[in-house]
């Protein structure tokens, strides 16, 4: 596990460094690339070696029998997050933008309002536009420098005509690991607005020592008539590309509707994505994930301390995910005016804090899954791209 080997990404259609010149006019050769949120490191050997032997064998035919696949995401489940699950309440989607979608698609109306917690992970946002329902924005207030929930804000913000929540635990971003009181809270303020609760906890793994990870289904088991539950292996063992995730759904009634959709659309599932996502709910896996987030763990400690010595640029204390969210507010300047500095000054392509929603406005999200030398040249270039303030 060598997190600090650099592997060059360019040029193998990723859309991370391959993207970045079409997209942000930046060279893949210059530039750094600190958006798309998949990172830079080869997964766990043990996936590596499920999908060398499935191209060792080199027949490429339908999937059968996910009875392992199955097993594994319980054990994971149960030994990583103390919840425990059925087999039969598993399905599986083409990734959890997929999953969110069949989700707005099976429970709710065009015209539906879908509450989202914002800032927020902006393909929610784009999902529930996209199939004709309303996007319900309620803000989270900054607390102590971290996102923290105004339920009452948000009781008031009902109309009655809204049928979803989409929540993020962990949150994305900012990073955000929600306590059991604020899950209970969620859950509660669902059940009072008779709202069906969606819980995206695609990065549940990605969790910083000393922090702990509590499933909604394990924080609110009496919400279980409404919650779906969406987990996927992608972004732990950073396997984005096999597009496999879960939506788990405990609640019989819902499972019959959300089980007709997935028949429906003809949905089955990729053979490498299994294949890979069963390799990794492993002990070896588990241990390469404990490594990971100790080297990440340096990565938002060099980062956050070359941000703070920035004035006016203030990086939110992540709880999880390797996506740290700036904010450039105390600079003063407007949002075109930092962003040129961080593209034209610094060379790096972030994910603009827009596009995350109301909240967004003046901050920038940066990826620090990559090397821990690429971490130290990015610093290096905002604090020149920023010397004037200093
Ligand atoms: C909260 C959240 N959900 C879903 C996704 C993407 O899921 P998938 O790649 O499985 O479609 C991301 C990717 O960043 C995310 O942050």
């Amino acid at each position: 596990m060598d997190f600090d080997e650099v592997i060059d990404r360019r040029g193998t259609h990723c859309v991370k460094w391959d993207m970045m010149a079409p997209l942000y006019g930046l060279s893949p050769d210059d530039g750094l690339a600190m958006w798309v949120a998949d990172m830079d490191f080869r997964p766990p050997p043990c996936v590596q070696a499920a999908l060398e032997g499935v191209v060792a064998h080199g027949v490429y035919g339908y999937f059968g029998d996910d009875t392992p696949f199955r097993d594994a995401i319980r054990w994971w489940m149960q030994t990583r997050h103390g919840w425990t699950l059925e087999r039969d309440h598993i399905f599986t989607t083409h990734g959890l933008v997929h999953g969110t979608a069949m989700c707005i698609d099976t429970f709710t109306a065009p015209g539906d309002g879908v509450v989202l917690m914002t800032p927020v992970y902006h393909a929610f946002a784009r999902l529930i536009a996209a199939s004709g329902r309303r996007v319900v924005e309620c803000p989270l207030p900054v607390h102590g420098g971290r996102h923290v929930i105004d339920i009452a804000a948000m009781d008031a913000a009902m109309t009655g005509t809204e049928r979803m929540l989409i929540l993020c635990s962990p949150h994305n971003p900012g990073g955000r690991v929600w306590t059991r009181t604020e899950l209970r809270t969620v859950a509660d303020f669902c059940r009072r607005h008779d709202l069906i609760l969606v819980s995206d906890e695609i990065h549940n793994d990605l969790v910083y020592p000393g922090q702990t990870h509590t499933p909604m289904a394990v924080a609110a088991p009496d919400v279980a008539d409404r919650l779906l539950m969406l987990t996927a292996t992608t972004k732990t063992f950073n396997i984005a590309g096999a597009h496999t995730g879960n939506v788990i759904i405990a609640d019989p009634a819902l499972r019959a509707r959300f089980a007709q959709r997935m028949a429906a659309q003809g949905i089955s599932p990729n053979a490498f994505g299994m294949h890979m996502a069963t390799a990794a709910l492993s002990p070896e896996g588990a241990a390469w994930v404990d490594a990971l987030m100790v080297y990440l763990d340096g990565n938002r400690r060099l980062f956050d301390a070359g941000i703070a010595a920035i004035p006016g640029l203030r990086s939110m204390p992540l709880e999880a995910t390797y996506l740290a969210w700036v904010d450039f507010a105390g600079t003063g300047m407007t949002t075109p005016e930092f962003i040129a500095r961080v593209e034209k000054g610094a060379r790096i392509a972030t994910n603009y804090g827009t596009s995350f929603g109301a909240g967004g406005e003046t901050a920038l999200r940066f990826n620090l899954a990559t090397p821990r030398s690429r971490i130290a040249e990015a610093v290096q270039r905002l604090q020149v791209a920023f010397a004037d303030l200093q």
